[in-house]
Formats: C-alpha cells, sequence, structure tokens
C-alpha cells in the first residue's frame, strides 16, 4: 500500500495509510505493532486498522498501546481473519488507520490501581506513562492477569510503582478495592464485572472506570453496531466509550 499522512490537525482523528515501522511477535498469538504516525493519542483511546481492500471488509478496532507522537504501538491478540492478516505485516508495509478515535480514562490522582486481564492490559501502557507525567507523585499499581503466559512484564514494571501478575487465576483476586481512589480496568467483560462486584461489596463502586468492547462497523458513532445500555440509556462504545464508569454499564447487577 502507498503511505501517507494525512489530516494532521492536532485533536482531529486522521485517516490514511502509514507505514509499518515494526511487527514483532510476542508469543503464540501476541503481537506488538509499531506504525509511523503523529498522533496525540490519549490513554484508552483506540484506533480503526485494515491491511485489505475487501475481504474481511470492516476495519478493526484495537487500543493505543504506546505513543511517541510521531508513531503509535499497537498490542494485539490474533483470533480471527483480521488479525490474522496483521501479523503477517512486515516493516514498510502500509496499514489504514483511523484515529485516535473514542474517550478516554479520566484524568486521575492519588493512588490508581490499572487491571487488565489478557489483551485488555493494551491501554494500560500508556495509561500509567501519561498519569506518571502528568501527576508524578501518584502512586500507580499494575495488575496483569494472563491465562497461559505473562507478556511485557519488564516494560510494564518501568512505569509504574509496582506490577501484580497473575497467569491462570483470577487478577481481581488480588486487588483490594480500600486501597486506591481510582480502579481502571479493561479485559473481558465477567472480568470487569467481578471487579466491579468486589469494589461494590468495599463500598468502592464510584472509583470503578471500564473499557468496553463490542464489535465495530464505522468507529466513529454513526451505525450503532457498537451500542451499550447503559444507566443513561444506549450508548455508542465508540463515541461515547469505550470508557465509562463502572456503575453506568454494570450498576444492575
Ligand atoms: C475499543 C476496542 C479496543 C480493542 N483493543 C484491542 C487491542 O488492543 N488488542 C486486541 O488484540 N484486540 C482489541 N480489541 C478486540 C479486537 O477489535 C478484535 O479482537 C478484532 O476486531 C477481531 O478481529 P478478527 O477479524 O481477527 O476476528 P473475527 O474473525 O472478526 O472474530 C474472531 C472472534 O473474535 C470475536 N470478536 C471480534 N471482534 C470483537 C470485539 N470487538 N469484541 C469482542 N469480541 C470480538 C468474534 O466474536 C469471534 O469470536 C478491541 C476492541 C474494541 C472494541
Ligand atoms: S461502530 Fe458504528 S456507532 Fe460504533
Amino acid at each position: 500500500m502507498k503511505t501517507n499522512k494525512a489530516n494532521e490537525t492536532k485533536g482531529i482523528p486522521k485517516t490514511g495509510t502509514f507505514k509499518i515501522i515494526s511487527n514483532e511477535r510476542l508469543s503464540r498469538d501476541f503481537f506488538r505493532m509499531r506504525v509511523e504516525c503523529p498522533n496525540d493519542a490519549r490513554m484508552g483511546q483506540f484506533y480503526m486498522l485494515r491491511a485489505w481492500e475487501r475481504y474481511p471488509v470492516l476495519s478493526r478496532p484495537i487500543s493505543v498501546f504506546d505513543s511517541d507522537g510521531e508513531s503509535v504501538s499497537f498490542l494485539y491478540k490474533t483470533v480471527g481473519v483480521g488479525t490474522e492478516i496483521f501479523s503477517g505485516l512486515e516493516a514498510e508495509d502500509g496499514i489504514f488507520l483511523l484515529g485516535p478515535l473514542g474517550n478516554a480514562f479520566p484524568d486521575a490522582r492519588g493512588k490508581i490501581a490499572l487491571v487488565g486481564g489478557g489483551v485488555g492490559i493494551a491501554p494500560f501502557y500508556l495509561a500509567a506513562k501519561q498519569l506518571r507525567t502528568a501527576h508524578p507523585e501518584c502512586r500507580l499499581d499494575l495488575y496483569l492477569g494472563f491465562s497461559d503466559r505473562a507478556l511485557l512484564i519488564d516494560d510494564y514494571r518501568k512505569t509504574a510503582d509496582d506490577v501484580i501478575v497473575d497467569v491462570g487465576g483470577f487478577i481481581t483476586d488480588a486487588i483490594d478495592p480500600a486501597g486506591y481512589d481510582y480502579i481502571f480496568a479493561c479485559g473481558p467483560e465477567v472480568m470487569m464485572r467481578a471487579l466491579y462486584g468486589k469494589c461494590g461489596q468495599a463500598g468502592a463502586a464510584g472509583k470503578v472506570y471500564v473499557s468496553m468492547e463490542r464489535r465495530m462497523a464505522c468507529g466513529v458513532g454513526t451505525c450503532l453496531v457498537c451500542s451499550c445500555g447503559t444507566a443513561d440509556g444506549n450508548k455508542r462504545i465508540c463515541r461515547d466509550g469505550p470508557v465509562f464508569k463502572g456503575e453506568a454499564v454494570f450498576g444492575q447487577c
């Protein structure tokens, strides 16, 4: 694909085909891709990615794992046809990007827990870096849960005060909600729901923010494919989210 740098206005999503700098395999099904693409991505935002003309038609939403302003990185897991195509791309290949999209985790101070399960660890690398830069005095604990093999732990350790890792169990067991001012979560919905329930029992439900996942089509709020019921009515995860207060999406459970 021919690469370009389209639409470079700050704060407005960019679209275009951009050059891949690297696309490394981290494990059997986890990959990290870095793309040359000026951006001002905030923690929790995502891009729509596409590396095909026709099949499988729709772009795929992937969170921003890291950004240095001139390039953006993605951590992704191969689960189907689109992510399999991504995994076969090489440095110098082009990839179509639209983003950064969606809202972001809120600015947080004090003691902050970032809880990621599986590929849900992705947004918390940039989140930890941005929170540390904005509030050097904050306390940042990362809770990372994996089903079979831990990944990138040394990288995450550089961003946080403490990194707690669980492989094969429930990372939510390790957290004491009373110890935190904010708790951000991303991962399987069942994990986030369990975490929200645990925080609710500890009187800490209001501290929880979750990043929701749905299949997406447009990524920009027009098709309603990604609708999700919340306490404030149906919301579009791509445009109103992906980050919501836990109370808004799990408040009834
Ligand atoms: C806001 C957001 C951020 C995301 N961030 C990341 C990320 O950082 N890294 C990453 O690896 N993945 C992320 N995902 C999930 C990723 O978009 C899907 O795994 C991807 O679209 C699957 O495409 P595919 O063509 O490989 O799989 P498909 O062939 O389309 O589907 C394979 C399987 O994955 C399921 N699936 C597909 N899309 C989704 C989805 N959006 N949510 C839940 N299940 C889905 C399907 O039901 C099916 O079982 C994110 C999703 C959202 C909505
Ligand atoms: S994916 Fe189209 S409205 Fe969200």
